[in-house]
């Protein structure tokens, strides 16, 4: 197929490198021109996937008409802040009956929608059923070292969700289908706070008990609100949702998971993400729940407690505390 990944992240750039090596036709976006000829020159992402080489026929370009002219299928691994402005520009291209997926996880702060509705908001000629996402537990850095991983894809139509199953499955990629976008789509974006949540944990210097209580009652938070978006009950307990929660709450890879740990230890989310270059979307995901369960009034009490303690700087340990005096309920 002739695909298109839009994003040279860790994670557009392993795609990129998966999708090439099943025998497709792949172009790599990249926002940044300057950024765009280091990874031409140097075939290697220094700054987002170091040490994995980009092979030649890859065509990499800063040229986003070129890189969505007569594409079949576009990936986009944008991360989702910066989806809307980065395709304005996109507004009135015509996409005919090219297949748009989605593989970023966030929530946009203000609007509070999901990366599929951002997408068909911004591009207005993409025809909203061939929208789509694929998520699940899959780090980049374990991905392009070829390492075993298994993650779900989505579109509301199952022979769509079939053919982007069959273009990007290998023997070290293996990936489902689903039928349900927005339920995907929400496990991947939330697990992201309740990982921040579990770093903290770890940097306060708790234990596995709480780690294990944060995962549990986070997918029972996440699942409330997916609920009441429309979202499957079964896609929480899948890959996209307890299977994401698990690797990022626990990995040593997960920036998000990172960004709590130092908070945990008393640093500030300034200091934090000034020594950052990677995104970490569970910050800005912080943010759009916070809105989105005040707007739905849906309690998401760990949820808040993460926003507070980020945007509100408040004391991790008192924090905790509170979670665990809340009133005293069944447990589902
Ligand atoms: N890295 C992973 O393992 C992984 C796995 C699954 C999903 N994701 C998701 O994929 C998305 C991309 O993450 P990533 O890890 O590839 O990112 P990254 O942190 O590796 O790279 C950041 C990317 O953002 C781009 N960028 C920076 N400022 C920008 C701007 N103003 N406009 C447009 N682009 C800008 C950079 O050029 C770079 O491509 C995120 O939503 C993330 O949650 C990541």
């Amino acid at each position: 197929m002739k695909i298109s990944v839009l994003g040279a992240g860790g994670w557009g750039t392993t795609l990129s490198i998966l999708l090439h090596s099943n025998e497709n036709d792949v172009i790599l976006w990249e926002f940044n021109p300057e950024y765009a000829k280091t990874l031409t020159d140097y075939r290697e992402n220094f700054y987002y996937l170091p040490k994995i080489k980009i092979p030649k026929e890859i065509q990499i370009t800063n040229d986003l008409v070129k890189a969505v002219t007569d594409r079949e299928l576009i990936v986009i691994a944008t991360p989702t802040q910066y989806i809307r402005d980065s395709f304005k520009e996109l507004e009135d291209f015509d996409f005919k009956d090219t297949i748009i997926l989605n593989v970023s996880k966030g929530i946009e702060i203000g609007t509070l929608k999901l990366v599929n509705e951002i997408i068909a908001d911004v591009l207005k000629k993409v025809n909203a059923d061939k929208i789509s996402c694929l998520s699940g537990p899959s780090h980049a850095e374990e991905v392009s070292r070829k390492i075993p991983t298994v993650v779900v894809c989505a579109n509301p139509d199952i022979e769509i969700a079939k053919m982007i199953q069959a273009t990007f499955s290998n023997d070290y990629f293996r990936v489902y289908t689903s039928t349900d976008v927005a339920g995907v789509e929400l496990g991947g974006a939330l697990k992201n706070v309740i990982a921040i949540a579990a770093g903290i944990t770890d940097g306060a210097g708790f234990g596995d008990n709480t780690k294990a209580a944060l995962m549990t009652r986070g997918i029972n938070e996440i699942m409330r609100l997916g609920l009441k978006l429309g979202a499957q009950k079964e896609t929480f307990f899948g890959l996209s949702g307890i299977g994401d929660l698990i690797v990022t709450c626990s990995s040593k890879h997960s920036r998000n998971r990172f960004v709590g740990e130092e908070i945990g230890k008393g640093k500030k989310l300034k200091e934090v993400l000034a020594d950052m270059k990677m995104v970490a979307e569970g910050v800005s995901t912080a943010k759009s729940i916070h809105q989105l369960s005040e707007k739905l009034k849906i309690e998401m009490p760990i949820c808040e407690q993460v926003y507070q303690i980020l945007f509100n700087d408040k004391d991790p340990i008192q924090a905790t505390n509170e979670l665990m005096v809340r009133a005293l309920k069944e447990e589902s």
